[in-house]
């Protein structure tokens, strides 16, 4: 991408600014808008020999909340050191961290917040390149939507996972694990003190979630849309491979400031192609789709969700992690993280993208060199699940699309028709999912409403809504679950999740009654409520709804420009200004 005409400020007009000659203050004088800055920088003891030097921006995403960042002074430590060794000029500075369990009502409310925050400080702030730190799950996309927004080049350093905790002999990771015990819990199968002592376990070190969940979903998109390092998406962060991959980041970072490569020539169609190919193939979390039409809706590319899930017909699921299967992201690491994916899935893969180090994905699967035996990955021959984790369903429910992670799923469940029991809100749902009087039995199917993107604010990852208390004690573990939010990737079930659009804003999902019947086909991509359309009509009249407003703030903006799932949630502003495209395009 260009640099924009503020970035054009070098004294001598006449070529694009570079380091501290970037976009500077404007005072009206920019010889003195110069002059002062490095009056201001020297403050701090550095030489006119570092200020002349290629600038290295730093996002730091530390923060005392966010433990899955627990990590960020050695990465930014290790990365100044790339950055310096390399010949740049490192300079950190920080921006709003996101940590999934530290903010209310929900992390997705606030991650275009963050993404704002990550674009307008690298055009503010004078730098030739932007290492982006982030790794909890809002963090990275948040951090690719703003600078793909700001343009200059970047390139990403993921904060890594966390290690596995052992409990009474059985290992447990984050947050599978943290699930399926808050599940016995409920179900009576395991005491209060136990429940405490898992908890001590759960989250064994700092890091990111240890299964795929969004965090490592995202970590893995990153690497195959080409913004971090061959390598940059599985080190566990307290591990040296994490700390050499940060320092390799910075070292890298000046690399392409010298050479101009630009986050435009990264985030192609093929590179989101091989993100989403990526993404189906090691059964990664729904919110990946979010998180990925966001990105693309920043460089105009939109996401053609009937060709993702053709996509998906041909994508076996290949990595056998949690919660689609057993291991762990270390386990992952072991096995030779990404290169060994990429390799088994180079047949389908746009190896032709261009990637940070200025090499293609082709290239640097080659120069990762062969395999080795492991059982982390498996072969295209003999995969986990033979289709891709995520399947895109549609109905008269959802118009616009629904998703069902169906590598998680109860196979029994997949093709399902059941009577719907229907909760309004989030409130109505805690008030009357555990009462012994709930009219509900397994074959039924729950269907939350009002937790879209507006209608919560913020599509919360409450999709994942809890078997009822009287059939879990009864040994349910599995029934289907319908809302228009998202799910935690590291939940299982069969859960439909971002039913668009939204109740909120009067999709038919605001019309369900208790006692309908919904019929649920994977196999033929349905979701459908089995009322007439005259019925639906009728409906839709009789009780139309109001949209959800706020006085002020940035829940107004919010609500005001927030677009549906299929969009990515952005804010409708952030998005490119024209969309120029659609990805995935037909192999
Ligand atoms: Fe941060 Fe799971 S809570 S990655």
């Amino acid at each position: 991408m260009p640099d924009t005409p503020d970035d054009r400020s070098d004294l001598s007009a006449a070529t694009p600014a570079q380091g501290m000659h970037r976009g500077l203050t404007s005072y009206g004088d920019r010889e003195f808008s110069l002059f002062l800055r490095k009056a201001f920088i020297k403050g701090a003891g550095f030489t006119d020999a570092a200020l002349d030097r290629p600038v290295i921006g730093i996002a730091d995403t530390g923060s005392d909340y966010n433990a899955c960042h627990g990590n960020m002074p050695q990465l930014v430590e290790a990365v100044k050191r790339g950055v310096m060794l390399a010949g740049g000029l490192a300079m950190r500075f920080p921006t709003i961290s996101v940590h999934e369990s530290f903010a209310a009502p929900t992390s997705m409310f606030l991650r275009n917040l963050m993404s704002m925050d990550t674009e307008e400080m690298i055009r503010a702030q004078p730098m030739d390149a932007v290492v982006l730190i982030g790794g909890c799950d809002k963090t990275v996309p948040a951090q690719l939507m703003g600078a793909a927004s700001a343009g200059i080049p970047a390139i990403q350093l993921i904060t890594g996972s966390m290690l596995t905790g052992s409990h009474r002999g059985e290992r447990v990771g984050a947050c599978t694990d943290c699930r399926r015990y808050w599940g016995k819990f409920r179900a009576g199968e395991i005491d209060t003190a136990q429940k405490d002592e898992v908890n001590d376990q759960l989250v064994a070190s700092v890091g990111t979630c240890s299964v795929m969940g969004t965090a490592s979903t995202m970590a893995c998109i990153a690497e195959a849309l080409g913004m971090t390092l061959p390598g940059g998406a599985s080190p566990p962060a307290v591990t040296a491979d994490r700390l050499r991959i940060a320092e390799q980041t910075g070292a890298q970072a000046v690399q392409m400031a010298k050479a101009r490569l630009g986050i435009a020539q990264v985030l192609t169609p093929d590179a989101f192609e091989n993100a989403m190919r990526v993404l189906l193939a090691i059964g990664g979390s729904t919110n990946g789709i979010v998180h990925l039409a966001a990105i693309a809706g920043r460089v105009g590319l939109e996401i053609d969700l009937a060709a993702l899930d053709r996509m998906g017909r041909e994508t076996p699921v290949l990595l056998d992690l949690k919660p689609s299967g057993q291991h762990y992201m270390e386990d992952f690491h072991h096995a030779g993280g990404m290169a060994t994916l990429l390799r088994e899935l180079r047949p389908l893969l746009r190896l032709e993208a261009m990637t940070v180090t200025g090499r293609t994905l082709g290239e640097e699967i080659e120069r990762a060199g062969p395999g080795f035996k492991q059982e982390v990955v498996r072969s295209i021959a003999a995969p986990l699940y033979p289709q891709g984790g995520i399947a895109v369903l549609r109905g008269n429910l959802a118009p616009g699309g629904a998703l069902i992670k169906q590598s998680a799923a109860d196979a029994r469940l997949m093709e399902h028709v059941g009577r719907a029991v229907v909760f309004d809100n989030l409130e109505d749902l805690a008030r009357r999912i555990d009462r012994d009087d709930l009219d509900v039995s397994a074959d039924d199917v729950l269907v939350l409403k009002n937790i879209g993107p507006k209608g919560a604010p913020g599509m919360p990852e409450a999709g994942y809504l809890p078997i009822p208390r009287k059939l879990a004690r009864a040994g349910v573990k599995d029934m289907v679950r319908l809302s228009d939010g998202r799910m935690s990737g590291t939940a299982f079930g069969t859960i439909v999740l971002h039913v668009t659009p939204e109740s909120a804003i009067g999709g038919p999902l605001a019309q369900v009654r208790n006692g309908d019947r919904i019929r649920l086909s994977v196999s033929r991509r349905e979701i459908t409520l089995l009322v007439s359309d005259t019925e639906l009509a009728q409906r839709m009249q009789d009780n139309p709804v109001t949209e959800p407003v706020a006085d002020r703030g940035y829940r107004k903006l919010f609500l005001q420009t927030v677009t549906q799932a299929d969009r990515g949630v952005d804010f409708d502003f952030l998005q490119a200004a024209q969309m120029t495209g659609t990805v995935p395009r037909a192999k």
